[in-house]
């Protein structure tokens, strides 16, 4: 089951106007609660977001930085860009009904890894409940943490836009397990290894 909703998820970049349940995000939250975390430190806070003003704030000062961000980039991260339609507009931080932001506190050990930990179980629990996301990695994360009041121990890791997609778009490849799993030694498979 739990393969199955891996395989099903898919980021979505492009929602429904309609506001999905809000324990349905509850229910994604309390599962991202479950997660393993250095030392059961817990150092996750999350803030949902479901004020139009400040969703379109969020989304200015994000398409401020992506700007200069999308001007510089280059190599493969551009060709990646480039190839999946993604640019410097965020219209998903104001359009999604709810965002919700993700915080690690610095204080804790492995304080980042356990916060990841924390958003790959919320993935795949939005999945069960037929939301949809963008594991979005803002640029500037300072702007965004002063605008709503946040500690300067806590750092945004990021912001999932929540809805129902909008987006027709098919699941990207993933590798096949013969490629990343090695048993006793690490095989040669190709060249750019
Ligand atoms: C750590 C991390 C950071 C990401 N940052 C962004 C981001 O800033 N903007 C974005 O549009 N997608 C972002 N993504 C989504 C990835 O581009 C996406 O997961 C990847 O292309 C695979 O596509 P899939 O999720 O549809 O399988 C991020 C994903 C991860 C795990």
């Amino acid at each position: 089951m739990i393969l199955k909703l891996a395989q099903s998820r898919k980021t979505i970049r492009k929602f429904k106007p309609e506001i999905p349940p809000l324990k349905n995000l509850l229910y994604a939250i309390e599962t991202a609660k479950e997660a393993p975390s250095g030392m059961n430190y817990q150092p996750w806070k999350f803030i949902i977001i479901n004020d139009q003003h400040i969703k379109n704030k969020i989304r200015n000062i994000c398409e401020k930085a992506e700007k200069t961000f999308y001007e510089n980039s280059k190599g493969i991260l551009k060709d990646f860009l480039l190839k999946n339609n993604i640019n410097w507009k965020k219209e998903f931080l104001s359009e999604a009904p709810y965002l919700i932001l993700v915080f690690a506190d610095r204080r804790a050990p492995f304080s980042k890894e356990s916060t990841w930990l924390s958003i790959g179980y919320m993935l795949l629990a939005l999945e069960e409940k037929k939301l949809s996301t963008v594991t979005y990695t803002p640029p500037n994360i300072k702007e965004i943490s002063e605008l709503i009041n946040v500690p300067k121990i806590f750092s945004l890791e990021a912001i999932l836009p929540i809805g129902y997609s909008d987006d027709l778009k098919e699941k990207l490849n993933r590798k096949n397990l013969n490629e990343i799993v090695f048993f006793n030694k690490f095989n040669k498979f190709d060249k750019e290894e």
